[in-house]
């Protein structure tokens, strides 16, 4: 994707920059607009960041004095609010993950408010469907009856966002992600790991034991996927945009098993185990894949990558990290 000339350039801040998806939205972003448009915040220590991977500022998202400053400071347009607890992560903690999932959000849309910004996006996520969403394949107007906290400050975070939408105007947009699978940077608490860990241990192992059953089937992209997807629908005309809540997106829909015989294919000796812990009931409560036909329709969404891609593409950008291991398997 390209900046439009004829558009003013955004000033745009990220909070979780260093997370999974921060890492590579971040990246993309300045990409299409510049390094110096993008100001990066996460938790981490601002001192140890190299230069070219500057502005950044440690930002507590919970703090909404400090991230008023830096609007402030920079001039900033737009936000994208990615910092959040996830699923398996928020279940070990509920309350601290409601309060941090949720006051964040308002102190994001409070100030996207007072400041007239652009845009704001904040990612939903697959954890807002329950048991009473179709199994194999979710609508767009699911009822949400989300098992998690994750998935509830999910659900509560899209009737947010529509909130300031309808009340204040506020340009809000917003992606049901799936699970997300990169190389990049690890994933982080939530029950889709596996699709990213398995990759990493069966690089440098040989083999990987698996918290979900292998015919565990849900709804996962990669990440190069993910993030043309967020800018798509950064930059599609407002008056497109029908959906009222967070849009469902699809791309892969695989179990363990499946995911392990495509791996068998460059790693012949590859080797799992089942061992399920309680990611299993979490992911009992996701439906296999969702149906993103408003999406599709309304800013053109396409996926890229199918399972075999995602897979090579995985570990061909892995493979050179665990060369010099003397346990690593080897890619043929
Ligand atoms: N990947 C997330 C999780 O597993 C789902 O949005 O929590």
């Amino acid at each position: 994707m390209e900046h439009d000339k004829n558009q003013p350039l955004p000033v745009i801040l990220v909070t979780g920059a260093r997370g999974q998806i921060g890492t590579e939205l971040v990246a993309a972003l300045r990409n299409v607009y510049g390094r110096k448009q993008v100001v990066a915040t996460d938790l981490h220590d601002a001192t140890t960041i190299p230069d070219q991977q500057r502005p950044y500022h440690q930002l507590n998202v919970l703090d909404k004095d400090e991230l008023e400053n830096l609007i402030i400071t920079y001039g900033v347009t737009q936000i994208y609010h990615l910092a959040a607890t996830l699923s398996a992560k928020g279940e070990e903690a509920p309350l601290k993950a409601w309060h941090l999932n949720m006051q964040s959000l308002l102190n994001i849309l409070e100030v996207a408010k007072d400041h007239k910004l652009n845009k704001v996006f904040w990612p939903s996520s697959i954890a807002v469907f329950g048991p009473s969403t179709a199994r194999k394949v979710s609508p767009q107007d699911a009822l949400l009856d989300p098992q998690t906290v994750y998935g509830i400050s999910k659900e509560a975070g899209e009737q947010w966002c529509a909130y300031y939408r309808e009340h204040y105007g506020l340009d809000v947009r917003s992606l049901r992600y799936p699970g997300l699978i990169s190389y990049s940077a690890p994933a982080g608490g939530g029950t889709t790991d596996y699709a990213v860990a398995i990759f990493h241990e069966a690089l440098q192992n040989g083999s990987y034991q698996c918290y979900l059953n292998p015919d565990t089937a849900l709804p996962m992209m990669y990440m190069n996927d993910a993030v043309r997807a967020t800018l798509e629908l950064m930059n599609a005309p407002a008056e497109a945009l029908k959906e009222r809540g967070a849009y469902n997106i699809g791309a892969l829909s695989f179990t363990p098993a499946q995911l392990v015989t495509e791996l068998q294919k460059h790693l012949p000796g590859f080797t799992i185990s089942y061992n399920t812990d309680k990611r299993q009931a979490i992911a009992n409560s996701w439906p296999a894949g969702v149906d993103d036909t408003e999406a599709r329709q309304d800013w053109n969404w396409a996926p890229e990558y199918n399972l075999a891609a995602m897979t090579a593409d995985m570990l061909q950008h892995l493979a050179p990290v665990y060369k010099s291991d003397s346990n690593a398997a080897t890619v043929s």
